[in-house]
């Protein structure tokens, strides 16, 4: 078991890993290639943990200061600069010796790194950390991947560093090579799923609604001490109360309207494309991103392109206490678990595809703390894919089964509401019709294999008995 660990890249997310470390007693060896990230590092830890700290200035300075077998953990831009820092590296390495990526790479990297190191016998854990600057400090959410021994001699290090909840830590092996990236990439994909919805709502209250900033982050409040319970909705009261420092008004109505991504949620949507499983509002989160992008497309279409008639007698704002307001919450509530259901299906996809043996309940469990998605739900969805006899889909577990249902009314005439004014609501739509596909026993493809068979022949099958049937549905 190390208690010793080596720390490449000393970003935001690289330096408050290894703070972390140090808290918990863990011997920390440091190297970046950047002067001023080493000094910046030195400031930070103003003293503290003299002697368990080795600043060193070269890749050769910082192997030779860790015992073997040695972990080493890079925190480097993902893409490139993990090839570079692994190149670097691997020829200083021993056999048994550890390489752990802890940045947002794309998981078909990590398997490719795995195996040409495992070439060389040398493993390599990638890992996923969630929980921005707060969690690398405090406690992040750590979803591994890798070899178990591997793993085993990084745990306890690992596990001691880990947000915990109920005392647990939010640390686990789940799966070979890839598995710990895919998991992570399918938690922003949900967060970027989770986030859009959010957004749509407060449109809604704002613009439907006719609600103010302070009016709304009391809702928001509110809605936390609910089922909704989580770290996105409590931030977004937050920001919403926030008043802007420069300006007049609310903080978030001086912002630019165009959210940024770097990756993770496209990838999110590519892997669920790949593996054929559908994941409609981690994708429409994705799009929403590229429209909102696209700024001045959007002005010089809002020119020309006009919307539903105002009504004559402006509609009353809202009582924040009120059922429209609550038919908001239960739409993002309902489509909260409609994008943890469509995540999920994406891994256990993605593991079997993969020959990983990814628990979904302890992926579920490592989320209740440290992570952007940590919720009060993920506690029940733990216990419902962790179930012996648990379904192959969030939504047929009874405890989410009768949440969407009393959902349904309020996310129904939410979506309804927003169609009719002209809100673009894209996340709690395609959350919605993902549940409303799901449950149907029957859909309209039936057509479609006959549109298929009409023009190219395609052959179908029938519903009344077995074979291959075409039809020449012109004569
Ligand atoms: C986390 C976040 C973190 C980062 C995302 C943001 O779990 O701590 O997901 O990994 O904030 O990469 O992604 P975008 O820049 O694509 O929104």
């Amino acid at each position: 078991t190390h208690k010793t660990m080596g720390i490449v890249g000393l970003g935001v997310m690289g330096r408050n890993l290894a703070l972390n470390m140090t808290d918990h007693g863990v011997t920390v060896a440091v190297f970046d290639p950047w002067p001023d990230a080493l000094t910046r590092f030195a400031v930070s830890l103003n003293g503290a943990a003299h002697g368990r700290v080795t600043v060193a200035e070269t890749p050769a300075d910082l192997v030779a200061a860790l015992p073997r077998p040695r972990t080493i953990l890079i925190m480097v831009k993902a893409g490139e600069p993990v090839d570079g820092v692994i190149g670097d590296l691997a020829p200083l390495l021993d056999p048994g010796d550890t390489l752990i990526d802890g940045g947002n790479s794309l998981f078909h990297d990590t398997m490719r790194r795995e195996a040409a190191l495992r070439a060389r016998d040398l493993h390599f854990i990638g890992l996923g950390v969630s929980g921005g600057e707060e969690g690398a400090r405090h406690g992040p959410s750590l979803m591994a991947g890798g070899d178990p021994a591997a793993y085993e001699a990084s745990r306890a290090v690992l596990e001691s560093i880990a947000a915990r909840f109920d005392g647990a830590p939010c640390c686990a092996l789940v799966g070979a090579d890839g598995a710990g990236h895919f998991v992570k990439m399918i938690h922003n994909g949900i967060e970027y799923g989770i986030m859009q919805v959010i957004a749509e709502a407060f449109a809604l209250l704002r613009d439907a609604g006719g609600l103010d900033h302070a009016a709304m982050a009391g809702i928001f409040r509110r809605w936390s001490q609910t089922d909704l319970a989580s770290y996105l909705i409590e931030i977004t009261a937050t920001i919403l109360a926030r008043k802007d420092d420069l300006g007049d008004g609310p903080l978030v109505e001086a912002i630019l309207d165009t959210a940024g991504q770097k990756g993770t949620g496209r990838w999110s949507s590519e892997a669920a494309l790949d593996l054929g499983v559908p994941a409609p509002t981690i994708t429409e989160a994705v799009y929403a991103r590229a429209l909102a992008a696209q700024k001045a497309e959007r002005v010089a279409t809002a020119a020309v392109l006009g919307g539903p008639a105002a009504p004559a007698e402006p509609a009353p704002a809202w009582d924040p206490d009120g059922p429209e307001v609550e038919a908001v919450r239960q739409a993002v509530l309902g489509a909260v678990i409609s994008t943890f259901a469509q995540g999920l299906a994406v891994i256990r996809a993605g593991a079997q595809a993969n020959g990983w043996d990814t628990d979904l309940a302890a992926v579920a469990r490592i989320w209740r703390a440290g992570c952007v998605i940590r919720a009060a739900l993920l506690d029940d969805i733990a216990a419902a894919v962790g179930a012996a006899d648990a379904p192959g889909s969030l939504l047929q577990a009874p405890a989410f089964a009768r949440r969407l249902e009393a959902a349904q009314d309020g996310w129904r005439r939410t979506v309804a509401l927003a169609v009719m004014t002209g809100v673009p609501v894209p996340g709690l739509s395609s959350a919605l019709a993902y549940v409303d596909g799901a449950r149907s026993e029957r859909l309209p493809a039936n057509l479609i294999q006959a549109q298929r068979d009409h023009f190219g022949a395609h052959t179908y099958e029938r519903l009344d008995r077995p074979g291959t049937f075409h039809t020449e549905w012109e004569r």
